[in-house]
């Protein structure tokens, strides 16, 4: 960002450290995020502005009150039959929420000064997602309610705030029964306090489109609501190099709104490989005087979903290569931190992923400003269920009431996104059963096109048969397949739009580093140890393999792509482990709960990342008692063949061929007898050209404990990550893939253990707690800034092991 751009933003957005601040600006944005009191339990008298609230725990927001555990069984077991998974017989669910304790009512409570309040001035409470049922006051009055965790939503509370100390209370509620997965709790994403004049611009008031878009020139066009007599507007258009490229003045308003079309020259269009944005400052005045001013990213980008066609972008046919995310990060749970989601982007980034589903909720702004940034395309999801339950305390007791202010509000917070080119107005609801259920879908779907008339609107889809017959698939403007690739080719004839959208695919299973035998394709398959193989194979009774898809991707142009289940482990949902506790996080993803790669990654990413080489070997070469037994190898690789060496033997050339979907995709040497040494694979090009190689070597006895940040340096802003992995290797420095060792971690300095997380999804070690096991020879730290900038020191002792150190730094 040049000089001239952090000027402007400096003068737009003012957040002070602390609770109090000043109102020289026109708004004033404050983030309530210090100084919390927090408490579980029932405290009914909690809203008023004398309680004492001294003894409460101190926190910070976004928080997650239940991701300091403990684990525990019985915490919101379920007895049910999961009838989406085709089950008849209820049956008891233990890890299916995550076994923590997010179940009960708490309280938050914060104080803060206004000084010198001139009354007159508007004031917002906004919260960007609040677990759950949120009841809120401020001052002793209550200001209202909300119901879904997952909304955003705030409210004008200018006629309750005062001049000095102000006291904000707000409840939250979990209740038993209410989710299929770990939905946290508490105040998990932000909180904050927009100060501004009586003549200013509406909460989210600015809808920015670009209906014109040549080499040439782009038509930006600029709706903005406001509020306030005798106002005119000036909207400018700045480039991502912080130049003014347009610039307009409105006078004329049409009830609240004033509407502009602002010419850009030569635009430079947004996509994922080059996600360029505009900047467009919004300022509202009475006269001379400037009342109101706004800053609004956006994209300069065309999207079309055309028959036969398919999906394109800026004029160009692409296809979406994309994972499904839940909201939780792991070991932080789901209190939303940027860093940890820009390493999730970074990951999938390197993957070749370039899209992403919300599944199947709002996702947070950071995520979404992220993906602007970065280059990912975003399917923005609204529920898991409409009016109909999966779960007893579902979203259908909030349907009738609360949808479709959860869509105005979802589609008028995220719209100038450039990064959404799809809304989903709900996955798997079970109202795709029946005629009410039809007109459902039709009511959703026009909600979305009355506040968003660019993007097209899709549902995931798992009752094909059903959807087919009732007109519910066909009345959508994507079609969206939840799995059931066997049905592509029927629903694309039965349905009209000329495509269909592969919104949920694979739920493969797996434990990073763990391998079974005999190797074989295998449903819903368990095992003693409650992990999944890594070679790929397991799926469940209503899901497949990736090669299954990719088969349709590659073979099929009216696919226009794919959302995989999932891009990283989650919390909760521990198929095909939903009765086996300890199981608490699931299995299906692409990397695990600590963001480390399992096998599969190499897979996406051999077919995914076009420009990078990728050539993995799996299982590891520790198999210690399977000597002289068969140890199939494989090879995810770019390249079209590969010779497979075992000690410097040949055990031949493998080359991608059509027989199967693996055999298209993977390279797979069944045959393999293990005997300890090397493993070395040498990969040929088309025209059969030697042109990469790769080696594992058995390990030895662990030895020594190795570092290895992701960043080096971090800001001292409290809230920066750095996450290192840990691992420990042999005398020769090979990694040791099975080691377990319990590992000890001491942070020194300028920063703080934030947590662990070794991705086995049968751990109960706490995360936050300063010590844990490696799984699979491996697992993260993560380390924390504070507010001050200096050097940051770790420390990883263990039993028997040379310890690892490393030095970190962050700064301002
Ligand atoms: C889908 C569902 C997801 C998840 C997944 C597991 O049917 O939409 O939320 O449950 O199955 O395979």
């Amino acid at each position: 960002m040049n000089h001239i751009m952090k000027q402007f933003f400096k003068t737009l957005f003012i957040f002070l450290i602390g609770t109090q601040f000043s109102f020289s600006q026109v708004r004033v944005v404050k983030e309530l995020d210090t100084d919390w009191k927090f408490q579980k339990n029932k405290n009914e008298q909690a809203f008023q502005i004398n309680f004492d609230d001294s003894k409460w725990e101190n926190v910070s927001v976004p928080h997650d009150w239940a991701i300091y555990g403990p684990f525990d069984k019985e915490v919101d077991k379920q007895t049910v039959a999961i009838v989406q998974n085709g089950e008849e017989v209820a049956s008891e669910k233990t890890g299916r929420t995550g076994s923590l304790p997010h179940i009960g009512t708490a309280w938050y409570r914060n104080k803060f000064t206004l000084p010198q309040f001139e009354k007159g001035k508007k004031v917002i409470l906004l919260f960007e997602g609040a677990m759950s049922e949120p009841q809120i006051y401020l001052n002793g009055k209550k200001v209202g309610e909300w119901a879904y965790g997952y909304s955003y939503f705030y409210f004008d509370v200018s006629d309750l705030i005062k001049e000095g100390e102000n006291t904000l209370a707000v409840k939250v509620s979990n209740p038993a029964f209410a989710s299929r997965w770990y939905p946290g709790a508490g105040l998990y994403r932000k909180v904050s306090l927009i100060v501004k004049n009586k003549e200013s611009i509406n909460q989210w008031g600015t809808f920015i489109t670009t209906p014109f878009i040549s080499r040439e020139v782009a038509k930006v066009n600029v709706k903005t609501k406001s509020s306030g007599e005798n106002v005119q507007l000036i909207t400018t258009i700045y480039n991502a190099e912080g130049k003014e490229v347009a610039t307009e003045k409105a006078t004329e308003v049409f009830g609240n709104e004033f509407e502009q079309n602002l010419k850009v020259s030569n635009p430079i269009v947004w996509s994922p490989e080059n996600p360029y944005l505009y900047t467009a400052k919004s300022q509202l005045f009475v006269g001379e005087a400037l009342k109101d001013e706004v800053s609004t990213r956006f994209g300069i980008r065309d999207i079309k979903y055309e028959p036969n066609k398919g999906f394109s972008l800026n004029g160009e046919v692409r296809k979406f290569k994309g994972v499904c995310l839940h909201h939780d990060l792991g070991p932080l749970g789901t209190a939303v931190n940027k860093s940890a989601l820009r390493r999730q982007l970074t990951i999938l980034k390197d993957m070749g992923c370039n899209a992403i589903r919300s599944s199947h909720n709002m996702p947070s702004f950071e995520q979404l400003e992220l993906c602007d940034e970065m280059g990912f395309m975003f399917l923005a999801e609204s529920f898991d269920e409409w009016a109909k339950p999966k779960v007893e305390n579902g979203y259908n007791r909030f349907f009738e009431e609360y949808a479709e202010k959860d869509v105005v509000n979802l589609v008028h917070a995220t719209r100038n996104h450039p990064s959404i080119v799809m809304w989903s107005s709900g996955n798997e609801v079970p109202d795709q059963w029946g005629e009410e259920g039809v007109k459902r879908a039709k009511w959703l779907q026009d909600i979305f096109h009355r506040e968003d008339p660019t993007r097209p609107v899709t549902v995931g889809m798992d009752q094909v048969k059903a959807v087919m017959e009732s007109g519910f698939g066909a009345l959508l403007d994507v079609p969206g397949l939840n799995y059931r690739v066997h049905l592509y080719e029927e629903a694309n004839k039965k349905f009209p739009q000329g495509f269909i959208l592969g919104s949920e695919t694979a739920s493969t299973v797996s434990s990073r580093g763990i391998y079974k035998f005999p190797v074989q394709q295998a449903s819903m398959k368990q095992y003693d140890d409650f992990q999944s193989s890594s070679y790929d194979l397991e799926y469940c009774s209503w899901s497949n393999l990736p090669d299954d898809d990719f088969v349709l991707q590659d073979d099929k142009p009216w696919v226009i792509g794919e959302f995989v289940w999932t891009g990283f482990d989650y919390l909760g949902e521990p198929t095909p482990y939903d009765e086996s506790w300890p199981s608490r996080s699931s299995y299906f993803g692409i990397s695990d709960l600590a963001g480390l790669p399992k096998d599969r990654f190499y897979l996406y990413r051999s077919r995914w990342n076009t420009k990078d080489e990728t050539l993995h070997i799996l299982p590891h070469w520790n198999w210690k008692g399977r000597e002289g037994e068969t140890t199939p190898v494989f090879v995810y690789t770019n390249y079209d063949s590969a010779e497979l060496f075992v000690n410097g033997k040949s055990m031949g050339i493998q080359k991608k061929n059509s027989s199967t979907p693996q055999n298209r995709y993977r390279l797979m040497w069944m045959d393999v007898t293990y005997e300890p040494g090397t493993l070395k694979v040498i990969a040929f090009d088309k025209e059969g050209k030697q042109v990469a190689e790769k080696e594992i070597r058995t390990a030895g006895k662990p030895y020594k404990i190795v570092l290895s940040p992701d960043k080096k340096i971090i800001k001292a802003d409290g809230k920066d990550l750095s996450y290192v992995e840990v691992s420990v290797v042999d005398k020769n420095g090979i990694l040791c893939p099975t080691a377990t060792n319990q590992l000890k971690f001491r942070v020194k300095g300028n920063g703080t253990y934030r947590a662990a997380c070794n991705g086995d999804a049968t751990s109960l070690e706490l995360f936050h707690l300063p010590t844990m096991k490696l799984f699979s020879g491996k697992l993260v730290v993560l380390i924390q800034s504070t507010n001050t900038a200096g050097n940051i020191e770790l420390s990883v002792t263990g039993k028997g092991l040379k310890r690892g150190d490393l030095n970190l730094s962050s700064s301002n």
